[in-house]
Order: structure tokens, then sequence, then C-alpha cells
């Protein structure tokens, strides 16, 4: 069993609680990037405690939490009551000028680093979630210290630089936790895509000359990234997820353009996504990528959190402390190092994993089983 904490009861919350009740329910495996990961199913996971700031969320049972305003995941599932009331959180900068009547922030006592390691530990909580609205500068922090100090796994879905902060990861290593992020990457949202057209492209011997990746979506996450100052991290570590597959990255970094582009709030939680890609193929003759994405946004965090979630606490059974970059490279847009490709990422992946004897499975690089002949 892992024990799960929350950090923020928006949308991806609402559809990852509602995924592991939908798989619990269900032989099913389909949709799992893996089936098992060091034991674990993604049954085994159970919500354990969760903070957020909002009045219409903190004090009620997280079962409930999740379908309050403003998050809009429909109910696919009726999920029992949990028992795990949400608390009220530090609000910092989790909450921009042009939120506050979206997130409508309780007027409750804010907890201290201290009060949360101490619920941390009561709560017995294995693994940490950090989705805080993106720009979430002090307030990612303050989570991510307190997770360290109780020494349990963070994992950071949002693009602020904590995995991939070597100040960070010495503060988790020394502390025997671990922090994996940082940023999560869908499951098939717009970065992995891109990235696997880049790789495409240049393993075919022609060279990208420009890119863009437009993204737009109706939920409060496209909302708060209007404000343009909370998006210096995003830009960056979206851009780079997909320059870093490139021989020469910076080369191509300044014909690059990957970021939140609008707020349609008709979409909800779908995200559209429009790639385009130059390159120049043979001859130097151009070729031309024009690509639309449609995907519900949050099932695609959702799906990649399963998987992180059990690897997390696969990692803490074994030990494993810091912020290893090889953990977080196939799951993450900005881990600790970038791979290539995702390919390579996964590879890396396995050998580690084999390496300290914890299972995963399916593998799903079909070149796995030649290597091991
Ligand atoms: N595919 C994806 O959805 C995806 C991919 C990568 C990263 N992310 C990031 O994950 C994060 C979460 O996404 P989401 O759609 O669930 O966001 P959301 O806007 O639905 O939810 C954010 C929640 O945080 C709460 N909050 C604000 N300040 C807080 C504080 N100080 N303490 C505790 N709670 C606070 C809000 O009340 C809200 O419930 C966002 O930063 C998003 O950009 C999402």
């Amino acid at each position: 069993m892992i024990r799960v904490g929350i950090v923020g009861v928006g949308n991806i919350a609402a559809m990852l609680v509602q995924a592991v009740e939908f798989y619990r329910r269900t032989e099913r495996t389909n949709g799992l990037i893996h089936h098992v990961i060091g034991g674990y199913r993604a049954d085994d996971i159970r919500f354990a405690y969760a903070v957020d700031v909002s009045k219409h969320k903190v004090g009620k049972d997280l079962a409930e939490a999740i379908f309050a305003k403003p998050n809009k995941v429909p109910k696919y599932i009726d999920v029992l009551k949990t028992g795990v009331v949400v608390r009220m959180g530090k609000v910092l900068d989790g909450v921009a000028e042009h939120m506050i009547e979206d997130f409508e922030p309780a007027s409750e006592l804010e907890p201290s680093e201290k009060d949360i390691v101490r619920e941390l530990d009561e709560h017995d909580v294995d693994v940490l979630i950090n989705l805080l609205p993106v720009g979430s500068a002090k307030a990612s922090r303050f989570y991510a210290e307190a997770a360290a100090k109780a020494g349990v796994a963070f994992i950071n879905c949002i693009p602020e630089f904590i995995a991939s902060d070597p100040y960070y990861a010495s503060m988790f290593k020394e502390n025997n936790a671990l922090a994996l992020g940082d940023d999560i990457k869908g499951q098939l949202g717009s970065t992995i895509i891109h990235r696997a057209l880049a790789s495409l492209i240049t393993i075919r011997g022609a060279e990208i000359v420009e890119s863009y990746q437009l993204n737009v979506g109706g939920n409060t996450d496209f909302k708060n990234m209007l404000d343009h100052s909370r998006l210096t991290s995003k830009k960056i570590s979206k851009t780079m997820a997909v320059a870093s597959t490139q021989p020469e990255p910076e080369k191509l970094l300044g014909n690059l353009f990957a970021g939140p582009s609008g707020y349609i709030p008709f979409l909800g939680n779908t995200k559209v996504s429009y790639i385009y890609i130059k390159a120049l193929g043979f001859m130097g003759l151009p070729v031309t990528i024009d690509l639309k994405l449609s995907v519900d946004d949050k099932a695609m965090a959702a799906a990649v959190l399963v998987d992180v979630i059990r690897l997390a606490k696969a990692l803490r059974d074994k030990d494993v402390k810091g912020a290893p970059d090889w953990a977080s490279a196939f799951y993450f847009k900005y881990p600790p190092k970038q791979a290539k490709s995702d390919e390579e990422a996964l590879l890396n992946l396995y050998l580690k994993l084999e390496e300290l004897g914890i299972e995963i499975e399916p593998k799903r690089l079909y070149f796995w089983h030649y290597l091991k002949k």
C-alpha cells in the first residue's frame, strides 16, 4: 500500500482520485503505462492527506472536494468517502491576483512548515505530490522543504525547479528523502509528441530550422497562465524538453516556441495543441509538419502520476534518496538531466531498476528482450 498526500486539490487531483478508484474496480489494465512497479499495482495507491487553500475544498472529505468549484473534471465514478479531510495550506504565491475569485482562499489559520512536517508524519505519508498552480515558486519550495524534512518522497508536477536544482537535490539526500520532477510530462501530451517528432527528424538526417507548439485550454490551469509573469520556468521547461532532443540544442532555441497560448473557457479540460515543424531534408529541400492534438489534459497527467507514485515508493523501499536523474527523465519535462529521446530515458530507467532489483512490467521497449538475449 502507498500512502499519498496531495498539495492542491485541483483538476489533476480530481482525475487521479477517480482513476485509482477506476482501476481498483476492474481487472483491466488498459491505458496504464506499466501494470506493476516494485510489486505495486494501481490499486495499491491510497490517499492519506490533502491540503488546499480554497474555501470550497478545505474542511471537506477529499471525495467531495475533488468535485468542488472551480474544478471541471466530470464525475466518471462514485468515489466513496475517503476519510481524508482537506486541510488548510499556506497561500504564499499559490493564488495569483487574477485567480482570487476562482480559488477563493479560505480565511483559516495557515500552517507553518513545522505543522506540515508534523501532519505528514502523523498521516504516515509516503509520497507527497505538488499540484499547485504554475508560478507558485515560494509555495512549492515551502511544501518541498517540509517533505524533505519529513523524509517523504516529493513528486514535483509543476514547472518549478526543485528536483533539477542541486540545492534541493542535496537537501532531499541529506534528509534521507527523495525528489522526482520537474513538470510532469503527459502520457500523450504535446511535449512528448513534439519531442518524438523532433527525435525522428534528427535520426532521419534532416535538420529542424523552426518550430512552435501552441497550447490552449479552458480550465484554471490555463486561466492562471494568462499572467505571463508566472510563466518563465514553464517556457524554459517546455522549450528545453524539445530542444534537448537535438544534437546542438542551443542552435534551435532562437527559432523554437513551446508554451501556453490562450484560455478558451468552453474547452474545459480539453487541451488543444498545434505543433508546427519546418525541417530541411534531402538536398536541403523543406519538409513541413502541421499537427493538431486534442487530449483530456488531466487524464494525461494522472496516467503518468499513477506510474510515478509507484516508482517513488519502490525507490524508497530500496532506500534511494536525493534526486536521481534516471528516475525522472522519462516522466518529467525538466528532469535533472534530459535524455535525447524518450526511448533512451525508458531504457536507462529499466536498466537502473533491474540493478536495484525493482520489477517493472510490462517492458514497453520492443528491443528490451533482444538486449537481454
Ligand atoms: N497535463 C497537465 O495537466 C499538466 C502537465 C504538467 C504540469 N501541470 C501542472 O500541474 C499543476 C496542477 O494542475 P491542475 O490542473 O490540477 O491545477 P488546478 O488549477 O486545477 O488546481 C490547483 C489547486 O491548487 C490550489 N492551491 C493554490 N494555492 C495553494 C497553496 N498555496 N496551497 C495549497 N493549495 C493551493 C487551488 O485552490 C487549486 O485547487 C499546474 O501547475 C499545472 O500547470 C499539469
